[in-house]
């Protein structure tokens, strides 16, 4: 048998859309792998699917949490206290820009989407860690979801890359703050993925093939390969690991020419 690495550990995974989200592979894998499940959904409409994907299985549990309504987070702090008392993962796998964002030119960023892009794919991880610190164990791991839009321009990605190379840059900083009581902050970064999110960047397929063309690793990742790394990064595996950025994207990152 296979060691359950997650065995009596107990955590969130925010938020999840469908079966192809990452967050719905994290929190599959996390459960494979013997952990309590908190999954995240952003309204009642969404919360439908996720109570569908959900199921009978008792190791996952619905929450519903909202980035643009800030009073929904100290709700939230109040129901993950009374269904789990403290948690040993939070994972971060949420984010938004306005359409016409992720299309085009990136100088005509208008300051609202800005604002906007930047509030949901990073601030929300800030407050999130804010709220849910006094639930956290010692030794608890949080995690976020970054993309190489961060450190690269990437065509169309636009604003949320630079929301993405803020929230690396925070999550270095909350490594910092919560590493006193060894709580460990990381982000892993797959490379592109057919999902809700990444179609509303123009050109995904094409970036998808473009990517899958060139990346040293011959096998095509997926969402299985992130909740891999999502379940070490949440077992004791990883506890001299912290404000790291961690690329799953088959090796495309490192290549030149
Ligand atoms: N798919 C990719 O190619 C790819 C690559 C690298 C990183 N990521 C990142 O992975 C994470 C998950 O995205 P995904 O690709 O699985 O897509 P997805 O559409 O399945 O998930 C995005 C989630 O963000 C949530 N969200 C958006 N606005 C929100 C708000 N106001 N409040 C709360 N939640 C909100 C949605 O509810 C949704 O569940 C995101 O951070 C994304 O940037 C995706």
């Amino acid at each position: 048998m296979r060691a359950m690495l997650l065995e009596g550990k107990k955590g969130l995974v925010l938020n999840v859309t469908n079966h192809n989200s990452i967050g719905w592979a994290v929190a599959e894998a996390a459960a494979a792998h013997g952990a309590e499940v908190g999954v995240g959904a952003q309204n009642e409409r969404m919360m439908d699917a996720v109570t569908k994907l959900i199921g009978e299985n008792p190791r996952f549990t619905p929450f519903m949490i909202d980035f643009t309504q800030p009073e929904q987070l100290d709700q939230l702090a109040r129901d993950v206290a009374a269904t789990y008392g403290k948690i040993d993962f939070l994972v971060h796998s949420a984010a938004f820009a306005k359409r016409e964002d992720l299309d085009g030119r990136f100088i005509e960023t208008s300051e609202e989407g800005f604002l906007t892009a930047l509030n949901i794919s990073c601030y929300s991880l800030v407050s999130l860690c804010r709220v849910l610190e006094p639930l956290m164990n010692d030794d608890a791991s949080v995690m976020a979801m970054s993309y190489l839009g961060s450190v690269r321009a990437v065509g169309n990605y636009n604003v949320m890359g630079v929301a993405k190379a803020a929230l690396e840059a925070s999550v270095r900083y909350l490594a910092v703050d919560l590493g006193k009581r060894s709580i460990r902050v990381n982000t892993l970064s797959p490379g592109p993925i057919n999902t809700v999110a990444a179609r509303g960047v123009r050109g995904l397929l094409d970036m998808i093939k473009y990517v899958n063309d060139r990346k040293p690793v011959a096998r095509e990742y997926g969402q299985e390969d992130v909740g891999a790394n999502a379940v070490y990064l949440m077992s004791d595996l990883s506890r001299g690991v912290s404000g790291q950025v961690i690329y799953i994207d088959g090796g495309y990152n490192i290549v030149g020419f």
